[in-house]
C-alpha cells in the first residue's frame, strides 16, 4: 500500500467508534517504533511532522524515511501529515514534497483570516490530492512552535464550526475542549489532589464536543495536545536525573470517549519523548559504561513501541482496523 491520506481512515474510525492516533515524528527511530507497533496490531497510524521536526531533521530525510516505513509495512495505512503547519508557503512546501495530509493552523488569528487562510490552503491541497485539517479555538501550550499562553488559550464556539468548515472546505477539524499541548498540561492550582496526592485535572468540555458533533455530523474531529503524562514514566525520569515536577496529562478514558464520539484522530507526541526520555536515561544510570548510541536507542525505539502499542490498543481502539 502506498502513502494515503486520512479519508478513507476517518470514514472507517466516525462509523466505527475509534480514533487514529498521530504521532509526531523526529527520528529513524521514533518511524520505527510507531510503525513496528502498528504493523502488528494491523492499525492504521497518521505520522505527522512538525515544522520543528522539519527544521530538526530535514524534509528529505523525514520523508524518505517514511517511505521505507510504507513499504516494510504494507498491510496497514499510513498517511503522512503536516502538524500545525502556519503559512501557505509551508503547506505548498509539504504538499509539493509528498506529504498526504496537511493541517493549516490560523487559530491564533481573528476568524476571518482563519477562514481566507485555511481556504487558500485547501484549495491548493485538493488540487494536489491531499487533505487539509483547519483549527478553531485555541489550546494552551508550550511547545516550540506551539506556543500559547493559558490565558490566550479558548475553548472553540461550536456556533462557527459550520460555517468555518462549510467556507474553508477542510477536511477535518481541530477543537479546543481543554487539552493543550506539553507534559505540563495544568498547573497544579487548576487540579484537585486525589487521596494519594496526584494531580486530578479538570475534565474535558465534552458538553462542546457534543455541540459540534451535533453541528457537523458525520465530520472528523481532531483532539490536539492529548497525551496522557503516565506519572510511571515521570517517576522513572524524576528517579532516574530527570527535574519534571508536577507534570499531568489527559486521562486516558477520557479520551477513549472522545474516540468512541466524533473525534476521529488524536494527536500524541509528549508521551512518546517521556517513554524514550525515561527509557534512555535509566539505560545510562544501569550501564554508565556505554556509549555505542545502539546500545540506548534500541531500549529507546523498544520503549516507544511499547507506549504506542498502549495507546493503538486502551486508548484509540484501532487495532485490527487497518
Ligand atoms: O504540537 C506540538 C508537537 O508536540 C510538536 O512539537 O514543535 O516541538 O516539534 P515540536
Ligand atoms: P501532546 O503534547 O499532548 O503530546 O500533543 C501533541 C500534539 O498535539 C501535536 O500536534
Ligand atoms: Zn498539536
Amino acid at each position: 500500500m502506498a502513502l494515503v491520506t486520512t479519508t478513507e481512515m476517518f470514514k472507517k474510525a466516525y462509523s466505527g467508534g475509534y480514533a487514529v492516533g498521530a504521532f509526531n515524528v523526529n527520528n529513524m527511530e521514533i518511524i520505527q517504533g510507531i510503525t513496528e507497533a502498528a504493523g502488528e496490531l494491523k492499525a492504521p497510524v497518521i505520522l505527522q511532522v512538525s515544522k520543528g521536526a522539519r527544521a530538526y531533521a530535514n524534509h528529505n530525510y523525514l520523508v524518505k524515511l517514511v517511505q521505507a516505513a510504507v513499504e516494510l509495512n504494507p498491510d496497514i495505512p499510513i498517511a503522512l501529515h503536516l502538524d500545525h503547519g502556519d503559512t501557505f508557503e509551508l503547506c505548498k512546501s509539504c504538499i509539493d514534497g509528498g506529504f498526504s495530509s496537511v493541517m493549516i493552523d490560523g487559530s491564533s488569528k481573528p476568524y476571518e483570516e482563519n477562514i481566507a487562510l485555511t481556504r487558500k490552503v485547501v484549495e491548493y491541497a485538493h488540487d494536489h490530492g491531499v487533505v487539509v485539517e483547519g483549527e478553531l479555538g485555541t489550546l494552551a501550550g508550550i511547545e516550540d512552535e506551539v506556543n500559547v499562553s493559558a490565558e490566550d488559550s479558548s475553548y472553540t464556539r461550536p456556533e462557527e464550526v459550520e460555517d468555518f468548515v462549510t467556507r474553508t472546505g477542510v477536511d477535518s477539524l481541530a477543537i479546543a475542549i481543554g487539552t493543550s499541548h506539553g507534559a505540563y498540561k495544568f498547573t497544579a492550582a487548576q487540579c484537585t489532589r486525589d487521596a494519594d496526592g496526584k494531580l486530578v485535572p479538570p475534565p474535558l468540555r465534552f458538553d462542546i464536543l457534543r455541540e459540534v458533533e451535533k453541528r457537523l455530523p458525520g465530520f472528523p474531529i481532531v483532539l490536539h495536545g492529548s497525551s496522557s503524562v503516565p506519572q510511571e514514566f515521570v517517576k522513572i525520569i524524576n528517579e532516574n536525573g530527570g527535574k519534571m515536577p508536577d507534570a499531568v496529562g489527559i486521562p486516558e478514558e477520557q479520551l477513549r470517549e472522545a474516540a468512541r464520539m466524533a473525534v476521529c484522530k488524536i494527536n500524541i507526541d509528549s508521551d512518546l519523548r517521556l517513554a524514550m526520555t525515561a527509557c534512555i536515561r535509566k539505560h545510562f544510570c544501569e550501564h554508565p559504561d556505554h556509549f555505542d548510541p545502539r546500545q540506548y536507542l534500541k531500549p529507546g525505539r523498544e520503549a516507544i513501541k511499547a507506549m504506542v502499542t498502549h495507546k493503538l490498543i486502551n486508548v484509540l481502539g484501532c487495532n485490527g482496523k487497518a
